[in-house]
């Protein structure tokens, strides 16, 4: 069986490296990497810490607005897959890159199986979730990490086959979770100590690009009561420099510590030894739950809904006041569920695929 992944942004390196190695055991795959993330820190770090496979054809494509960089992401996958004549095409998450490969093979007649299909925030506002609502409508293999992504897509009546397979980025942070927990050197470097400090990263373009919005989270990140360590995302880094006050603001903030974006090891050390972690990230916000870390939710919806339904999830948007309300309490005590599949996602989304296509 011939696979074909297109992936692109930090995210899915992450959910490709729970599958890659996998895939590989009982399938020829062949993966494109768009170029979304281009940057060493956003990509080639993760393909060398989590050991994927390097991808074999690279399209060089990032920057731009969400419409163009599609369009010139369809423009270069079309040739691609009608060399690479895929039994399937795999793509993860909710990115233009998704978007793209879904659309791209759906017109090359080739079936596209999605990792991480169903999730919804409901705000058609987001990039994010028109390209999910697509990438789903256009999927042969929908697979699931949750009951309510299930659920979302039983109510859409979507054509493909829908799985609950569990969350393939759940099983890469419990792997990695010892090794990275070892890393203390980390803390030291970010001027930490354990249990005393709050993660943040904020990248999302409903909060970042709009100014006013921005402003918003330099205000709740200067009135936080405890030490704090912000990797700035490029986006983030972007609109901070078109907007100096805030820029300067955010440098003088006390006990605020801005770093360049981490790689995954070093993410999830800081993330294990923090009080708290505060983010609009998706990923970030199981990875919290998965280390048993609180988390504070930068927008006012998630599409991971079972965190907050467990008690270690809080939806506080930009708002100061709720967020420092949230930052005192403390979790709820006692063993926390499995919520998103064990660490055997990826296992699950090898044997659907080798069921789906014969090997040639
Ligand atoms: C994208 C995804 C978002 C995901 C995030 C993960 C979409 C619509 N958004 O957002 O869902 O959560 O990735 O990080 O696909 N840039 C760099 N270096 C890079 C990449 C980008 O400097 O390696 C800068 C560029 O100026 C670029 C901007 O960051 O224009 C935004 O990058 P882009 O890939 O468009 O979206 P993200 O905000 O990263």
């Amino acid at each position: 069986m011939r696979v074909t992944t297109v992936i692109g942004n930090r995210p899915q390196f992450v959910k490709a490296a729970a599958v890659s190695g996998r895939l590989r055991e009982v399938a020829d795959e062949m993966t494109i990497h768009t170029g979304q993330h281009y940057d060493d820190e956003l990509s080639a770090v993760f393909f060398d810490e989590l050991g994927i496979p390097p991808p074999e054809r690279e399209l060089g494509i990032g920057s731009g607005t969400n419409t163009d960089q599609t369009a010139r992401m369809l423009a270069a996958l079309a040739p691609e897959l009608a060399a690479a004549r895929p039994d399937v095409v795999l793509v993860y998450g909710d990115t233009n890159s998704t978007l793209a490969g879904a659309v791209a093979s759906a017109q090359a007649a080739v079936p596209v199986a999605h990792v991480e299909a169903g999730m919804r925030s409901f705000d058609r506002a987001m990039p994010e979730e028109l390209n999910r609502v697509l990438t789903d409508h256009a999927s042969s293999l929908l697979l699931c990490s949750t009951p309510a992504a299930v659920a979302n897509l039983e109510r859409e009546s979507v054509l493909g086959e829908v799985h609950l397979v569990g969350d393939v980025m759940a099983d890469v942070a419990l792997a990695f979770a010892p090794l990275a927990q070892e890393r203390s050197r980390t803390l030291v470097e970010h001027g930490v100590e354990a249990g005393e400090y709050v993660l943040v990263t904020a990248h999302r373009a409903g909060n970042v690009d709009d100014p006013a919005r921005l402003e918003r989270l330099v205000a709740l990140l200067e009135a936080l009561p405890f030490p704090a360590v912000f990797p700035v995302h490029p986006r983030t880094r972007a609109r901070l420099a078109a907007a100096p006050e805030l820029a300067e603001r955010l440098e003088r903030a006390s006990g605020l510590r801005l770093t360049r974006p981490l790689g995954y090891l070093d993410f999830l050390a800081l993330l294990s030894g923090a009080r708290t972690l505060l983010t609009d990230s998706g990923g970030a916000q199981k990875e919290a739950y998965l280390l048993g870390v609180p988390c504070l939710t930068l927008r006012d919806r998630t599409e991971w809904i079972e965190t907050v339904e467990a008690g270690w999830n809080t939806l506080v948007d930009l708002d100061p006041a709720t967020a420092l309300a949230a930052l005192e309490r403390r979790p709820p005590s006692g063993e926390r569920t499995d919520l998103y599949g064990g660490g055997r996602a990826g296992e699950r989304v090898r044997d659907l695929l080798a069921a789906c296509a014969p090997r040639r």
